[in-house]
């Protein structure tokens, strides 16, 4: 699936960026291939436009904040948050050209990023229930560019048959190869996963997981948030240790993605401290990485049209394939994809 051709897509929210990160002004951003200004209008409010001035056609993020609105670096022409031309700053009064304004996108905070829909969306920002629930606490973890696609991310988070191989050197079981049964129910937003995955629990993982054992379990209650988002519901039985992580695999073009990551844990920072967390997830993310771009970004949905075999364990990528192809067809749209194999 292309998903820069698959229209539907632009009806939902994406994570883009940390809001911490347009404290020092506007920031550019691509979202399934269009170029996006973001920028503050007041203190934790954000914005989006197109990343193209409508005088000659200066990328805005090149420009700076004024009073809220985004002021043009070229000739200073300013837009507020819904794309009007507000001043043309060599104008009597600043006087405007009539219809001077830009493409404007939806655009809101929430659990510290800022999220863009490109066209009216379809349903709200996923509920993240860790968020607002005491005793949690938020940790930033990882916000960086992948060469692989949104989908192909998306069915790695639900593929239990790659621990023992891509995530060898971390805490997969390379002797134990076959994965526990998940257990799937379907929702309105995706599904929800429950399975136990038993992993290596070297000293490093040892105030993650809240146990000296050398092998523990993780009880799983994952889900998957349609098209591109996910829980990683992790519970330690023997301490009582969560471990959510949250991922948006948002997809700047049909070839690369921005993987925003963050985490809740149930626990405090003498407990075991952000560094720690952060220091032991950053090495499995680079097994995820180097094998995901090491594959074909071009993911057919419709699994009847491009040759690739499946086992019991692909089961949620499968079901995640359906529900996408389901969509597509509930909004008069067929797949698009480059690979004719
Ligand atoms: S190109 Fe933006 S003000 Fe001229
Ligand atoms: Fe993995």
């Amino acid at each position: 699936m292309l998903v820069t051709k698959q229209k539907v897509l632009r009806k939902f929210w994406y994570a883009v960026m940390p809001i911490a990160m347009l404290e020092d002004g506007p920031k550019p951003f691509t979202l399934l291939g269009e170029n996006i200004v973001v920028w503050l209008k007041s203190p934790g409010k954000p914005a989006a436009l197109q990343d193209r001035c409508c005088h000659r056609t200066a990328k805005l993020s090149k420009g700076f904040v004024e009073n809220g609105n985004i002021v043009c670096g070229y000739h200073g022409w300013t837009f507020d948050c819904a794309g009007a031309c507000v001043r043309v700053p060599q104008n009597a009064d600043g006087s405007v050209p009539a219809g001077a304004m830009v493409q404007s996108y939806y655009c809101e905070e929430r659990y510290g990023y800022v999220w863009v829909a490109l066209e009216k969306p379809l349903r709200d920002i996923p509920f993240f229930p860790e968020e607002t629930t005491p005793g949690y606490r938020r940790i930033f973890q990882f916000y960086e560019r992948w060469e692989t696609s949104a989908l192909r991310m998306m069915e790695n988070s639900f593929d239990n048959s790659h621990f023992s191989y891509v995530h060898r050197g971390t805490f997969g079981l390379y002797d134990q190869p076959k994965p526990e049964k998940y257990e799937i129910n379907e929702t309105d937003y995706g599904f929800e996963a429950e399975t136990l995955v038993p992993i290596k629990n070297v000293p490093a993982s040892y105030r993650v997981t809240g146990t000296t054992d050398d092998t523990t379990m993780r009880h799983m209650f994952n889900r998957w948030y349609l098209p591109f988002s996910r829980r990683f519901g992790c519970q330690y039985p023997g301490s009582g240790r969560h471990h959510i992580i949250y991922n948006c695999a948002t997809p700047i073009d049909d070839g690369s993605i921005m993987l925003a990551q963050w985490l809740y844990r149930n626990d405090t920072e003498e407990d075991c401290a952000e560094a720690e967390l952060i220091a032991w997830d950053a090495p499995i993310l680079v097994e995820d990485r180097e094998i995901l771009e090491a594959t074909d970004p071009d993911a057919c949905i419709d699994v009847r049209r491009k040759q690739e075999f499946h086992m019991a364990s692909d089961r949620p990528g499968l079901i995640m394939r359906r529900m996408l192809l389901q969509l597509l067809e509930e909004h008069g749209e067929t797949e698009v994809f480059r690979s004719k194999d």
